[in-house]
C-alpha cells in the first residue's frame, strides 16, 4: 500500500487540533507546529487543552502519526500541504485581524511545490491578496464547517467539503480533495472567493435563520402562541428544514458573531448596506436581555436579589465562553443589583477570570439553594434531570426562566415553579385550552 500524503498543521488551536488529528485518524502523518511552547510541551504528554468530545482519544490513539513541535522548519521539511489554521479574531472595527494569517503566510516563504490550504474564516478577497503576495506559493480554501462538541464527527462525516482555488493551483486543488474523498462527502471544487463567500455565507444564513424563529417567539409572546410547536410545524416544510429552529438567548460563540459582523463590515467596505445582517445581528444582541424582562414580570427589583444562573458556556458540550449570553445576562443582572450564582458542568474554570463578580457554584442544587430566580442559559442535558419539587424547595421564590426552551414546562409547574420561556407563554399551564381539530389522534384519545 502507498504512504498516504503527509501534512502540515499551522495552530494547534480547536480547528487545527481536530484538523490534525482527524487525518492522522485517517492515517496521515501529520506535523503540528504551534507558536506557544507551554501548549507543545502538553500536546506531547498527551494533553488536549480544550474541551472537544473524542478529540483526546483520537490524539493518543494517533500519537505515532502526531508531531507537535514549535519550529516552522520541521513542518517546511517534508509535506506539500499545509493547512493554516490560526485565530482570525475581529478588531475593533469589526474587520478581520489578520495578522495570524499574514505571518504564517511570512514563514511559509514561497517553496517550490507547497500549497497553503487556508482552514481559517478570512474576508473574501484574502485568498486572492496572499496569491499577489506570495505569488510562488499555491493557494487553497478549505474553510471549515465544524460545530464545536461535534467537531470530530463534523469533520469525519462532513456534509460537504469545499475547495477553492484558481487555475494555476489546480494540482494542489487535486491533492485536496484527495485526502477528503475517503470520507465520502460531495465535493465543492469552485474559485479561490466564492469558496470564501460560501463559509461566510452559510454562518450568515444560520444566524439568520435563529433571529427569525427568536423574533417569532417574541411575537408568540405576545399574541399566545407556542414557538416549539410553530417550530415544530414549520420545519416539516423541506424548503425550511427543522434544524436551527430552536429559539432561545440567541447565538454565541466562536463563529456567528464573528462572521456575521465580518460579512456585514465586508459589505459595507465595498459600499453595500447588508440590511437583513444588520437586522440579525441586532435581533441577537437584545435576544441575550429578553430574560431581563422576564423576571420582571414577577419581580418590582433585582435589588439584593439572588439569581441562579444554570449553565455558562455559549452552547452545551463545551468549555467555550467567546460571546455567551451569560457574559451579558450576568452584567446586566449585576447591574440591577442582583447577586449572580452559576453552575456550569465544563465551562466554570474559564468563566472564573471573564465573571469575577460571579460566584461560582459546586452543583446546579447548590446554586439553586436559597436563589429568586434561576435562568437556564445553557441546555446541559442535566439540567433536565433535576428533581423539581427539591427545587421548588430549596429556592426561596420558584421563579425559573428557561432561556433555551429547554425543560419540560409541565414537571416544572406541577412542582410548584413559576415557569417562564422564550416564546412559549402557557407552555406547562394545565389549565390553558388545548384546541384539538375533529378526527385528530388527539381528540379520539380524549374520548
Ligand atoms: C457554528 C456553525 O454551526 C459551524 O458550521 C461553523 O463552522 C462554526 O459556527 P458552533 O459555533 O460550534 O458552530 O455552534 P452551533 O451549534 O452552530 O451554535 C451556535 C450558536 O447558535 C449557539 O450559541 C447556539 O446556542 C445557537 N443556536 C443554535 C440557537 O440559538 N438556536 C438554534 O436553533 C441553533
Amino acid at each position: 500500500m502507498s504512504e498516504k500524503e503527509p501534512i502540515g498543521v499551522i495552530g494547534a488551536g480547536w480547528v487545527g487540533l481536530v484538523t490534525a488529528a482527524c487525518f492522522a485518524e485517517v492515517g496521515h502523518r501529520v506535523v503540528v507546529r504551534e507558536i506557544v511552547p507551554e501548549k507543545v510541551e502538553s500536546l506531547r504528554r498527551g494533553e488536549v487543552p480544550i474541551h472537544e468530545p473524542q478529540l483526546p482519544e483520537l490524539i493518543s490513539r494517533n500519537s505515532e502519526r502526531l508531531l507537535f513541535t514549535t519550529e516552522m522548519d520541521e513542518l517546511l521539511d517534508g509535506p506539500r500541504l499545509i493547512f493554516v489554521c490560526v485565530q482570525t479574531p475581529p478588531t475593533y472595527s469589526g474587520d478581520a485581524d489578520l495578522s495570524a494569517v499574514q505571518r504564517a503566510v511570512e514563514e511559509i516563504g514561497e517553496p517550490d511545490g507547497r500549497a497553503l490550504v487556508m482552514k481559517s474564516t478570512v474576508p473574501v478577497g484574502t485568498g486572492r491578496a496572499i496569491q499577489r503576495e506570495a505569488p510562488g506559493l499555491a493557494y487553497v480554501s478549505c474553510p471549515e464547517f465544524l460545530k464545536e462538541g461535534t467537531a470530530v464527527k463534523d469533520f469525519l462525516e462532513p456534509d460537504r467539503v469545499v475547495i477553492g482555488a484558481e487555475a494555476d493551483d489546480e494540482w494542489a486543488a487535486d491533492a485536496v480533495e484527495d485526502l477528503y474523498r475517503p470520507l465520502g462527502a460531495p465535493v465543492v471544487r469552485t474559485d479561490l472567493s466564492s469558496a470564501e463567500m460560501i463559509k461566510l455565507a452559510s454562518n450568515a444564513y444560520l444566524a439568520t435563520k435563529i433571529s427569525f424563529i427568536n423574533e417569532i417567539a417574541n411575537v408568540c409572546d405576545e399574541v399566545g402562541a407556542d414557538v416549539t410547536e410553530v417550530a415544530r410545524g414549520m420545519g416539516l416544510d423541506p424548503r425550511i428544514g427543522s434544524r436551527f429552529l430552536n429559539a432561545g438567548l440567541g447565538f454565541g460563540g466562536s463563529c456567528f458573531p464573528k462572521d456575521t459582523q465580518a460579512l456585514k463590515i465586508l459589505a459595507g467596505n465595498s459600499g453595500y448596506h447588508f440590511q437583513l445582517l444588520n437586522s440579525v445581528i441586532e435581533v441577537n444582541d437584545l435576544q441575550k436581555r429578553r430574560v431581563m424582562a422576564k423576571i420582571s414580570k414577577h419581580l418590582d427589583s433585582l435589588v439584593g436579589k439572588r439569581v441562579a444562573l444554570l449553565g455558562l458556556a455559549f452552547k452545551p458540550d463545551t468549555d467555550d465562553m467567546r460571546e455567551a449570553s451569560s457574559l451579558v445576562l450576568a452584567a446586566r443582572l449585576d447591574g440591577e443589583g442582583a447577586s449572580v450564582v452559576a453552575f456550569d458542568p465544563v465551562a466554570q474554570g474559564p468563566a472564573r477570570a471573564l465573571l469575577p463578580a460571579v460566584e461560582m457554584a459546586g452543583s446546579a442544587m447548590e446554586a439553586l439553594e436559597g436563589a429568586d430566580v434561576a435562568v437556564l442559559v445553557t441546555e446541559w442535558p442535566e439540567f433536565a434531570e433535576l428533581d423539581w419539587a427539591d427545587v421548588a424547595k430549596r429556592m426561596s421564590r420558584p421563579l425559573l426562566v428557561d432561556g433555551r426552551n429547554f425543560l419540560d414546562p409541565v414537571a416544572v409547574r406541577d412542582a410548584g415553579i413559576t415557569y417562564e420561556a422564550i416564546g412559549r407563554p402557557s407552555a406547562g399551564d394545565r389549565s390553558a385550552v388545548v384546541r384539538v381539530a375533529p378526527g385528530s389522534e388527539a381528540e379520539d384519545a380524549d374520548r
